[in-house]
């Protein structure tokens, strides 16, 4: 058991979370290359090139050289194993996104430094605020123009309602960029045009006092400059208490550039000290504990086709507590039956492992023969633990979704419920009407073509999409309640999730406020906590 204590102690699991183009990828890279996961930059993810991503697994993101779905990437740094669980970057990203968070017991925030926060930083980051997980700042390209730091700070801070920590100060930018101010060290790590490259170049340290040194590399201006921003910083800013990090109400904040490798190493180093090995999670009234050695572990995500050369379903699921070994049986909870999982295996990107054990914090995938859903606990057997639910996030995009040939119902209804089942969409639909046509709704418009993509390719179903109006969804929260009776604009649809439960469409959160003035009583929700019934 002390090998396995050892094991989870030196695990860190973390999301990297960014707006498209703010360079989660990078960062990404940048770590593995210090890990010495990969041998050269661009490994993984060519955008642009002809290498496609290692992590693209799909056809259909090979042809659109982006990446839809979310890997897992572990490797080895300073005596750490570290599980990086990245998020698509694409700006059509989909709910594995949100789902990808629920596994993560930490998230890196990068942020265009000449940007601020964007869109999907935005949504992301209300996900990661929901679990209250400690939320690191990485404030990137400081090689090229920038806003003011403190602006960015202030930013922060306003619309995320949380404190931040510089834990390093920018010294200019763009061309004049030369390097950061370690507050804790109080040191200079300089950067020059030797860092303008993808190598890994250490930069100068020097001693914010030695002002003869510090001109010799900085310059008087942004040696004046710095000290006034560190008194202002000093006296202005928020303490540090690594309490409120770990609550995620503080967030630490780097300034560098993930291109030119600059603040990386400073990063990773702040970073893995603050965090911590993976901590205990909700299942009912308990709390189970990550160095428990009975083995559990619940499913986040399901990945149709990821080989078509063997048509698989792989569960993605997290390690909460102890050891897995292969050759056990396992008992899934939510399908009352035990047995092996068969062919697990981690992931370096699409490399592919099958692996014999694994710990608490791993992310582990495993051969679904289509018995897994969303959420499932899978642990000893002879307990019956069940990890809380992971919510279904409102969908933000809608279309009626018809099948052309009315000879191919049965292929249809079969896929889109396979689709649905693992996630990738939502599916709804009209009472009273039939299955021929269902309203499906997606967080990212991409998933739209992946749907059709796949019903094409997996289920030879050709299909016809109209986009609808509908950009917003609540669950109506009112078990009693018979929808028929509710008072409903034009502009709002009546419909129903596979379970049956009933919700609402509006097309914008006008008419949400006024169904609501209009329906003394009504209770609408934002995400349905997936319910963990039994089957
Ligand atoms: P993403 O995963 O968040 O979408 O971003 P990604 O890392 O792919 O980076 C987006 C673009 O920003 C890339 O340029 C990348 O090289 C660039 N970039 C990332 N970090 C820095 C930085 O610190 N400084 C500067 N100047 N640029 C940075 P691209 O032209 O889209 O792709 P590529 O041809 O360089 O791969």
């Amino acid at each position: 058991m002390q090998d396995a204590i050892n094991e989870i102690k030196r695990r860190r699991t973390f999301a990297i979370i960014s707006h498209p183009d703010a360079g989660k990828t990078t960062l990404t890279e940048k770590f593995l290359l210090y890990g010495g996961a990969i041998q050269s930059a661009g490994s993984v993810k060519g955008k642009q090139s002809d290498k496609h991503a290692v992590s693209d697994w799909m056809d259909l993101e090979k042809q659109r050289g982006i990446s839809i779905t979310s890997s897992v990437l572990q490797f080895e740094y300073d005596g750490y194993c570290i599980n990086i669980l990245d998020t698509p970057g694409h700006q059509d990203f989909s709910e594995d996104t949100y789902r990808t968070l629920m596994a993560a017991d930490s998230a890196v925030m990068v942020i265009d430094a000449a940007k601020g926060i964007e869109p999907q930083t935005r949504k992301l980051f209300k996900v990661c605020a929901m679990r209250d997980i400690p939320i690191f700042t990485f404030i990137n390209k400081l090689d090229r123009e920038a806003r003011d730091p403190f602006d960015l700070l202030d930013e922060l801070e306003r619309e995320f309602g949380i404190g931040t920590y510089p834990m390093n100060w920018p010294i200019g930018c763009g061309q004049n960029f030369r390097g950061v101010y370690d507050r804790e060290k109080r040191s200079i790590l300089s950067f020059d045009d030797s860092h303008r490259g993808r190598e890994r170049i250490h930069g100068i340290d020097c001693d914010i006092t030695d002002t003869d040194k510090l001109d010799s590399l900085i310059g008087e201006r942004l040696r004046t400059e710095l000290c006034e921003q560190i008194e202002l910083l000093d006296g202005a800013s928020f303490d540090f208490d690594l309490e409120q990090v770990r609550h995620g109400k503080l967030s630490p904040v780097f300034f560098g550039s993930a291109l030119n490798n600059f603040g990386i190493e400073p990063f990773l180093e702040h970073f893995l000290k603050m965090t911590t090995s993976p901590l205990p999670r909700l299942a009912g009234e308990d709390y189970i504990d990550p160095f428990d050695d009975g083995f559990s572990a619940f499913v986040f995500k399901i990945q149709a086709n990821m080989n078509k050369a063997h048509r698989d379903r792989i569960a993605f699921m997290r390690i909460c507590s102890g050891k897995f070994s292969r050759e056990r049986e396992y008992y899934h909870v939510q399908g009352k039956k035990s047995f092996r999982l068969s062919q697990p295996q981690q992931m370096m990107a699409s490399e592919r492992e099958v692996i014999n054990e694994a710990y608490a914090g791993d992310i582990i995938g495993v051969f679904d023969p289509g018995v897994f859903s969303i959420g499932d606990t899978i642990c000893e057997k002879g307990k019956k633990i069940r990890f809380e639910g992971i919510p279904t996030f409102a969908p933000e995009h809608f279309a009626m979704v018809e099948q052309v040939d009315s000879m191919k119902r049965k292929q249809f209804s079969k896929g889109m419920n396979q689709i649905a089942q693992e996630g990738a969409i939502q599916i709804f639909f009209e009472p009273n009407s039939g299955l021929e046509r269902v309203i499906v709704g997606v967080v990212g418009v991409l998933q739209f073509e992946v749907l059709e993509y796949r019903l094409k390719n997996e289920y030879g179903c050709d299909l016809r999409r109209s986009a609808l109006p509908y950009q917003q969804i609540r669950w109506i929260a009112n078990k009693d309640l018979d929808p028929k009776t509710l008072k409903l604009s034009h502009d709002t649809k009546w419909v129903q999730d596979f379970r049956g439960n009933n919700l609402l469409i509006f097309t914008s959160e006008w008419s949400i406020r006024w169904v609501l003035e209009d329906n003394p009583g009504l209770e609408l929700l934002e995400f349905s906590q997936n319910e963990q019934t039994e089957e």
